[in-house]
């Protein structure tokens, strides 16, 4: 490698990486980032005197340190005044409009989690500090440095502040926690304290490990020309540092209640925790002029969203047995409102975990919602004890048919194929939407069906009389024909419901459709090795979907004979044109909507994507196209306008 590749290999590295973490669309796989990372550590250990300052290979933290040195900030970090509702969101706005005239509003999420300020000077980054008081903090520039979102340079030459958020991923924080318990150690309460105790480890390669993001939201000291607090951004993340999912410059009560309806309404949907949304004045001149209370600045504003973590008192734990067998405890709390809706259990994952965290009933305990819709206990607030609490005893037999339970540690099982439990929720799981989806057989019907006797497994669903159903409480003669139809139309169904019906483990849903596309109701014949070379598919899947097929072949013939499904429809083979097999992307306004341009395109057989990688073969744009077709052309994909694709296909 010469020193003109070295220099070459590092820039197309960190363009790998910026497109990984940056913009969460990777253009090459982990096997060809790690092979040429290793090229360039092979040349820097040769020529250590030409090692670039951006090189990937810098972020490698060094040696832990004994304590951490305390640093103050070149200017002072605010904290942000909190709103919670419309009202109050009036007033304020009123309140700024009586200050100055004629501003508008950045309105950008609220980030859950630790804030940090960097320091870049001649385009290096000099100094990570964490927020501290908000004047001195503590200098964890070692740290910042194995966060894959924080470019080590800049193109920006002059001395400045961008301050942002420290966040991990809720996906993240949920893989970190299984791995936690796993080693028995203690758990993260939440994706916050998960990323605030990994920003400050006094050991840059645990740091390095938990996937930290650094989310930017403001600017500290600089010498900026910008006058406008959405272009100073916009500079901001042009220089490598992450978007937010959204964020709107806008004025007005409607305009910023709308932006934040929007973003309370996609919240569950982001990677990251959001608390809120901010609100800051665009003009930084205004903002000068509004200037500061002793804490908070009068140009920004946090409206917070409602609490996804709250505090409660555990009154209960029950026992739930579900279709495998599977027994796991389910905590009663204290009624609470979580956001907008009123909570009475939680989750408790398994009896292992009771026992690590040591949750008695009368605790006092904070249950989270961070993804799942079913929250779950984070925490026990132990110093709330008063000695009334009770410590739990598992189990030792089911509480349904009371046979004796198997203990596997983290899997508590009830083996008595015969158990109520387990065989009104497989049918309950056999009819429900993702299965077969028949309307009208809810939990309580099949209970009742189960209880008189009628039912006993699925297949004497399709064995029901009207007659049978009629003598039941509460069966008028409408209610139960149309039960009846109900489970006769789940005949023909699509083949993948089929599939998913049967309740094999690990395949789910998505697996199911996948089976279904590659090889129809003929998924029984299939060997570990097809299974295996699907993509999406592994080891445990392939084992577990044989393993089913291999005990039960029976029921899935009479099943397969019962419903008859549907083999997916073979897509007719498209006509030849330019855009066939083709992977299509769409931006801009078009002469008609997307979507019918979308469908024309997919009948032709091309495959239409949302996003442009290397691997697209043309954007076609229309007008106001955006960083699309920006992205198309830094990536030298090709661009066709509307008009040229029709023509292309005359
Ligand atoms: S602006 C001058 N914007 O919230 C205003 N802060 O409650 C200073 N935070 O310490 C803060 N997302 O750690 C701002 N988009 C955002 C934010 C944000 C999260 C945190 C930040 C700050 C705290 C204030």
């Amino acid at each position: 490698m010469t020193k003109e590749q070295y220099r070459e290999n590092v820039a197309l590295l960190n363009k790998y990486a910026h497109y990984y973490y940056v913009l969460d669309d990777p253009l090459t796989t982990d096997d060809v980032y790690d092979r040429l990372y290793h090229e360039v550590l092979a040349f820097e250990e040769k020529n250590p005197t030409d090692v670039l300052k951006e090189s990937p290979t810098q972020r490698v933290g060094g040696t832990p340190l004994d304590k951490f040195t305390k640093a103050s900030h070149p200017s002072r970090m605010w904290s942000l005044e909190d709103i919670f509702n419309a009202q109050e969101l009036q007033k304020w706005l009123e309140k700024t409009g009586k200050l100055v005239d004629n501003i508008s509003f950045y309105c950008e999420p609220k980030y859950d989690g630790a804030s940090l300020n960097l320091i870049y000077a001649n385009g290096e980054l000099a100094q990570a500090i964490t927020r501290g008081d908000g004047v001195v903090g503590e200098e964890v520039t070692q740290n910042a440095k194995t966060i894959q979102s924080i470019p080590l340079t800049i193109a920006h030459q002059g001395k400045i502040e961008i301050r942002g958020e420290v966040v991990i991923f809720k996906d993240e924080f949920e893989k970190i926690n299984i791995e936690r318990a796993k080693e028995g150690e203690a758990q993260f309460a939440n994706p916050r304290n998960a990323a605030a105790g990994s920003l400050r480890q006094l050991d840059p390669k645990i740091t390095a490990k938990r996937n930290l993001v650094f989310l930017p939201y403001g600017i500290g000291i600089n010498d900026l020309e910008e006058k406008l607090l959405h272009k100073r951004m916009e500079l901001v993340y042009s220089w490598g540092f992450r978007e937010p999912p959204r964020r709107k410059t806008t004025a007005g009560f409607e305009a910023i209640e709308e932006v934040y309806e929007q973003m309370k309404a996609e919240r569950d949907g982001y990677a990251m925790m959001l608390d809120g949304m901010v609100i800051k004045v665009d003009q930084v001149e205004a903002q000068e002029e509004m200037g500061y209370t002793v804490k908070v600045p009068r140009w920004a504003m946090a409206y917070k969203f409602p609490a996804v973590e709250k505090i409660t008192t555990l009154k209960d734990v029950i026992l739930q047995v579900g279709r495998s067998g599977a027994v796991t405890p389910v905590a009663i709390v204290e009624k609470v409102d979580l956001d907008g809706a009123m909570v009475e259990r939680a989750s408790l994952h398994n009896f292992d975990e009771i026992d690590r965290k040591d949750i008695r009933i009368g605790d006092k305990v904070i249950i989270l919602r961070s993804g799942d819709v079913i929250p779950k206990i984070v925490k026990v607030l132990t110093h709330e004890r008063d000695g009334s609490q009770k410590p739990y005893i598992r189990p030792t037999a089911c509480p349904v048919c009371n046979s004796e339970l198997l203990d596997e540690g983290a899997l508590t099982k009830c083996q008595n194929l015969a158990c109520s439990a387990r065989v009104v929720n497989a049918i309950i799981y056999f009819a429900s939407k993702p299965c077969l989806n028949i309307d009208g057989l809810g939990d309580k019907i099949v209970e009742t069906l189960y209880n008189e006797g009628l039912i006993n497994n699925v297949t004497d669903l399709f064995s029901l009389t009207l007659d049978q159903l009629l003598a039941l409480e509460g069966f008028k003669e409408k209610k139960s024909q149309k039960l009846l139809d109900a489970i006769n139309g789940a005949e023909g169904c699509e083949c993948w419901r089929y599939i998913n019906a049967l309740g094999i483990e690990h395949i789910g849903e998505v697996a199911s459709k996948t089976l279904c596309e590659n090889f129809g109701v003929a998924f029984t014949e299939v060997s570990k090795e097809e299974l295996i070379a699907i993509d999406g598919f592994g080891e445990e899947m392939a084992n577990s979907l044989l393993e089913f097929v291999r005990v039960n072949a029976e029921h899935i013939t009479t099943l397969e004979q019962i419903l008859m499904p549907k083999a997916p429809a073979k897509k007719e083979e498209a006509v030849e044109n330019p855009f066939k097999a083709k992977t299509v992307v769409l931006t801009g306004s078009m002469s008609e909507s997307r979507g019918n341009i979308k469908t024309m395109l997919e009948a032709l057989g091309a495959k239409v994507s949302g996003s442009v990688s290397k691997k697209t073969d043309f954007v076609i744009y229309g007008e106001d196209a955006g960083s699309k077709y920006d992205k198309a052309v830094s990536l030298g994909v090709e661009t066709i306008t509307e008009t040229k694709m029709r023509e292309m296909l005359r």
